[in-house]
C-alpha cells in the first residue's frame, strides 16, 4: 500500500502507523458503507491525514474518490476528485470554485451524485463539513449523504461515505439518528507516534518527554516543534486561543477536580453537565466511555491517568489539561 506524503509543520513526512485504521478502510472498500460513517476525534489527532491516506487506498480498490473539506483554504485540498473522473465533472467543478459554506457542501454532494451515474465504485470523503454548514444543521447534511447511498442516481456497485469532524458535539446531534454510525478516533498509539517522532530531524527532547506532553497527538507534536520545543509557548497559546480565563472563573472548583482526574466529571454528573458541555465545545475534553473496539477507527484510548485519559472522560492531550492548570494557577484561589 502506498503511504501518502503529508506535511507536519514545515516538514515532509510519510503517513505513519494507523495499521488498524487502514485495515478498516480496506474493509469499507471491499463492502461499501451503510449507513454513513461519521468519524470524530480530538483536534489534530489525524482525521484529515487518515482521509488523505484513505483516498489512496480507495483508488487502489478502483474507486472514484470525491474528497472535500470546506474549511480548507488551498483549493487543491478544498476539493479533489480522482483523475479518472475529472473530465466528467469539469462544468460542476468550475461552479463549485466560487462557492462557500453550506452551498459548497451541497454542490460537492451534487458532484458526487453526478459521478455516480457513470462509475461503479464511488467514495465520498467529507472532511470537517459541520463547521461549514452550521452545527445545528449537521444532521440534514448527513441525511443528504445517506441519500447518495440509499438512492444513487443510477445502479451502482459500491458506495463509501465517510464524514470527519472534530466537534465533540457532533455526537449528540448526529448520534440520535440512524442515518450515521459514529466512530471515535483517538491520538496515535505510543509505537505509532514514535515512528512520526523519528521523522523529525535535528535536536529534540526525548521521545518520553514529547509523549508525556502530546499524548500522541500529531498536531501538538508539530506545535511543539514549531515552538522549538518550548512547552510554555504552546500552553500559553492554548490558554489565549480558547479563552480559558472566563472558563476558569466560571468553573474553578470543577476544573480543579477535573485536572486531577477527568472522571470526576462523571462521578459528579449531572452537577457537572454544564462544565462538560463547555469543555467539549472548546475541544478540550472528549468522552471515551464506550471502548468496544468496533466503535473506534484505529484503537480506543487506553485508560492512562498520567496522560489525563480516564474511563469516561479524557483531556484531548496533556497540553490541553496543562493549559487549564495554568489558568487556574493564574487566577489564584
Ligand atoms: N498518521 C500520520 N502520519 C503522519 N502525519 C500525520 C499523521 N496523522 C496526522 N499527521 C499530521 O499531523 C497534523 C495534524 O493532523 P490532521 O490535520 O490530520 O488532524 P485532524 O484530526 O484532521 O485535525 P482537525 O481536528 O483540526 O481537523 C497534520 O500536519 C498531519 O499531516
Ligand atoms: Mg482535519
Amino acid at each position: 500500500m502506498r503511504r501518502v506524503k503529508l506535511r507536519l509543520a514545515d516538514l515532509d513526512v510519510e503517513f505513519a502507523d494507523r495499521d488498524t485504521a487502514l485495515r478498516q478502510v480496506e474493509e469499507f472498500a471491499e463492502r461499501g458503507t451503510y449507513p454513513v460513517y461519521v468519524i470524530y476525534g480530538p483536534e489534530g489527532c489525524g482525521k484529515t491525514a487518515l482521509f488523505r491516506q484513505a483516498k489512496a487506498i480507495l483508488e487502489e480498490h478502483g474507486y472514484i474518490v470525491i474528497y472535500f473539506s470546506p474549511m480548507e483554504k488551498e483549493f487543491e485540498y478544498r476539493l479533489s476528485v480522482s483523475d479518472d473522473a475529472k473530465e466528467l465533472v469539469k462544468p460542476v467543478l468550475e461552479v463549485l470554485l466560487g462557492e462557500n459554506g453550506a452551498k459548497f457542501v451541497e454542490r460537492a454532494i451534487e458532484l458526487a451524485s453526478r459521478v455516480m451515474r457513470y462509475r461503479e465504485r464511488v467514495a465520498v470523503l467529507a472532511d470537517d463539513i459541520f463547521q461549514a454548514v452550521g452545527l445545528e444543521r449537521a444532521e440534514i447534511y448527513v441525511k443528504m449523504l445517506l441519500n447518495l447511498i440509499e438512492y444513487p442516481s443510477a445502479p451502482i456497485e459500491r458506495v463509501v461515505v465517510l464524514v470527519g469532524s472534530s466537534e465533540g458535539t457532533t455526537r449528540v446531534r448526529v448520534g440520535r439518528h440512524s442515518w450515521a454510525l459514529l466512530r471515535g478516533m483517538w491520538n496515535m498509539s505510543r509505537d505509532g507516534f514514535r515512528e512520526l517522532y523519528e521523522q523529525i530531524s535535528g535536536e529534540k527532547p526525548s521521545f518520553d518527554e514529547v509523549w508525556r506532553w502530546t499524548g500522541g497527538n500529531p498536531r501538538y507534536l508539530a506545535e511543539l516543534y514549531k515552538a522549538e520545543w518550548d512547552v510554555e509557548v504552546v500552553v500559553k497559546g492554548l490558554v489565549r486561543r480558547k479563552g480559558l480565563d472566563k472558563l476558569a472563573k466560571k468553573w474553578r472548583q470543577g476544573l480543579e477536580r477535573a485536572v486531577e482526574d477527568p472522571d470526576y466529571l462523571w462521578d459528579e454528573y449531572p452537577r457537572t453537565e454544564g462544565l462538560i458541555q463547555e469543555l467539549t465545545e472548546l475541544n478540550l475534553l472528549s468522552e471515551t466511555g464506550y471502548r468496544d473496539t468496533y466503535l473506534w477507527i484505529d484503537q480506543p484510548p487506553p485508560v492512562d491517568k498520567e496522560l489525563g485519559i480516564g474511563e469516561k472522560y479524557a483531556w484531548q492531550t496533556p497540553l490541553h489539561r496543562e493549559a487549564v492548570r495554568r489558568i487556574l494557577r493564574e487566577i489564584g484561589s
